[in-house]
């Protein structure tokens, strides 16, 4: 399979493990439990790594991309910069989880469960603008898949019709 045609796989692990993650978090630290802690970290640093290999498969992804509407150009442009946005919030919130103690040190975890949730939010609204470049705007379709229904196969037959 072409790493373009990995993106929608891949971003899929990211969003997920992401917005699990200041969850998992938020749980273990107030219910005091290791296991949501565990799962917290592996989250962060599985899903930061998923972004990472999301924009490199949206990267391929543009690149291979055929004509799409202007609208649709524009709202990749926003769609990679906010890729850029989201691995750079990230990548360095699972080094600060990669290399802290499972619980956190007490005085970093309202900054650090701040920073992720934002992080887990411009995971929500990239994989928004994504959808909406797909299905809104095309982008990412062949030329057949965007194509108008035909007036034929939307006539419909009046019900007192008899069709001999
Ligand atoms: C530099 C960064 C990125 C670029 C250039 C990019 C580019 C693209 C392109 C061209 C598409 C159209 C469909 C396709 O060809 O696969 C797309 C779809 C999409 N992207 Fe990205 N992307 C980037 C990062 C991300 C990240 C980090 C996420 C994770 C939240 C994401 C989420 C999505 C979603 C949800 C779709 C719709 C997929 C579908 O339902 O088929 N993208 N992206």
């Amino acid at each position: 399979m072409p790493v373009a045609e990995l993106h929608p796989f891949v971003l899929h692990f990211a969003v997920a493990l992401l917005l699990a993650a200041p969850l998992c978090d938020s749980l273990g630290l107030l219910l005091r439990r290791e296991p949501l802690l565990y799962a917290g970290r592996w989250n962060t640093l599985l899903g930061a790594g998923a972004a990472v290999v999301s924009v490199i498969t949206g990267l391929a992804a543009e690149a291979a991309l055929g004509p799409h509407s202007a609208a649709g150009g524009a709202l990749l442009e926003l769609h990679r910069a906010l890729g850029y946005v989201m691995v750079a919030v990230w990548v360095p919130v699972a080094v600060w989880r990669a290399l802290s103690k499972l619980a956190l040190p007490q005085r970093a975890r309202t900054l650090y469960l701040t920073v992720a949730f934002v992080g887990a939010a411009i995971a929500l609204v990239q994989a928004g603008l994504g959808s909406a470049l797909v299905y809104r705007h095309g982008v990412g379709l062949s030329s057949t898949a965007r194509a108008e229904p035909t007036p034929h196969s939307t006539t419909r037959i009046p019900m007192d019709k008899t069709v001999h």
